[in-house]
């Protein structure tokens, strides 16, 4: 099958190519550099698979530009699929797919490297110590034993982010509409988001972003949490209302912000772009506390990680190819 495959960066290529090899269905890889958008979208000519990932951006205008160049499939190498309008893919007769579970350690493992790393103030001493300056005054952390973290939304990733808590002697609280036993059996105790909210010392993101998540984190919400509580966003950028953040970060309410996502991060993540001026004051602005720490949507950025996606995704193209269903579909429902 001919597969477009946009937002390329050379870790992509290398490691769908190798998988595209590996399960021996000979794809026809496309590789692009741009992000899929009304721009680009003609790129995909004759493409019946069109593979992409959490910033391409697959609107109603853009899938009717691929319907009538020929798209069946979208291929998502991602978990999340809130930038596909599912329901004008399902008019268009286009199929979409995903791949759900690559690495929830990967994603689990870096929100506790945030957690650990804002706490004990790990990115401001790197850059002390490099300039000669061993003072402490600024890096008093606390510990963790005994802590409450909440974990809203407990599924694959929300559970491993929970397995390790536990591990640091942390109390786990949960919210989720969906209960797991594993939850529960880990010691974890699921209870109402406002309850969560108002208990937690740290608070950790992992649900899927939807019309009910958006914003999820607000004035409001933030309003009802203990004072110097640490946000952990390794979800979706637009879980969290980000002016709300920044405000209250400026008046001490928020003692804590580690984000891997950010709302309007499609204009800036996976591009170097250190010799321009960036032109987001409010990301810009998150920059310059020093209880903020921000990654570029890293926290999937594993070998292990790269590899079950690459994987995945061929597999989703080439079970569609045989069968016209792929391995993972995502469906309207799903948005439920
Ligand atoms: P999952 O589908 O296994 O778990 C999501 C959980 O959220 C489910 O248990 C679901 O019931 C729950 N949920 C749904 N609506 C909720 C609500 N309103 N409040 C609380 N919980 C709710 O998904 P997984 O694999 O754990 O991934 C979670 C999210 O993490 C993805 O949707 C994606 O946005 C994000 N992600 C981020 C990555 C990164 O590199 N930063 C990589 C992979 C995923």
């Amino acid at each position: 099958m001919k597969v477009a495959v946009f937002s390329t960066k050379p870790y992509d290529r290398e490691f769908l190519a190798q998988a595209n090899q590996l399960e021996g269905d000979g794809h026809d890889l496309r590789f692009l550099e741009p992000r899929l958008s009304i721009e680009t979208a003609a790129l995909a000519h004759d493409s019946a698979a069109v593979c992409g990932f959490v910033n391409d951006v697959f609107d109603r205008p853009v899938l009717e530009i691929l319907a009538a160049e020929g798209t069946k499939i979208v291929a998502l190498r991602c978990a999340g699929f809130n930038n596909v309008d599912l329901a004008a893919a399902r008019e268009l007769g286009i199929t979409v797919a995903r791949v759900p579970a690559y690495s929830p350690e990967a994603v689990a493992e870096h929100t506790v490297a945030l957690i650990l790393s804002l706490n004990r103030n790990i990115h401001r001493s790197y850059v002390r110590v490099r300039e000669g300056n061993f003072a402490l005054d600024g890096l008093l952390g606390f510990d963790l034993k005994g802590r409450t973290i909440g974990i809203v939304g407990t599924g694959r990733i929300g559970i491993c982010v929970a397995r390790i808590m536990v591990g640091f002697g942390c109390q786990v609280l949960g919210f989720d509409p969906r209960h797991d036993a594993e939850f529960t059996q880990l010691g974890g105790k699921y209870v109402e988001l406002d309850d969560l909210l108002s208990g937690s010392d740290i608070i950790t993101l992992h649900c899927p972003l939807t019309p009910q998540t958006h914003h999820l984190i607000n004035t409001k919400a933030i309003a009802t949490m203990k004072t110097g509580v640490m946000i952990i966003n390794t979800g979706r950028g637009a879980l969290v209302e980000t002016r709300a953040l920044i405000r209250s970060l400026k008046n001490g309410k928020i003692g804590h912000v580690g984000l891997d996502v950010y709302e309007e991060e499609s204009d800036l993540f996976f591009e170097n772009l250190s010799g321009q001026i960036i032109q987001d004051d409010i990301f810009a602005r998150l920059l310059t506390f020093p209880n903020v720490l921000i990654t570029g949507h890293q926290a999937f950025f594993t070998r292990e990680a790269l590899t079950a996606i690459a994987r995945t995704t061929i597999g989703n193209i080439s079970q569609f190819e045989r069968t016209g269903q792929p391995t993972h579909l995502v469906s309207v429902a799903m948005l439920a």
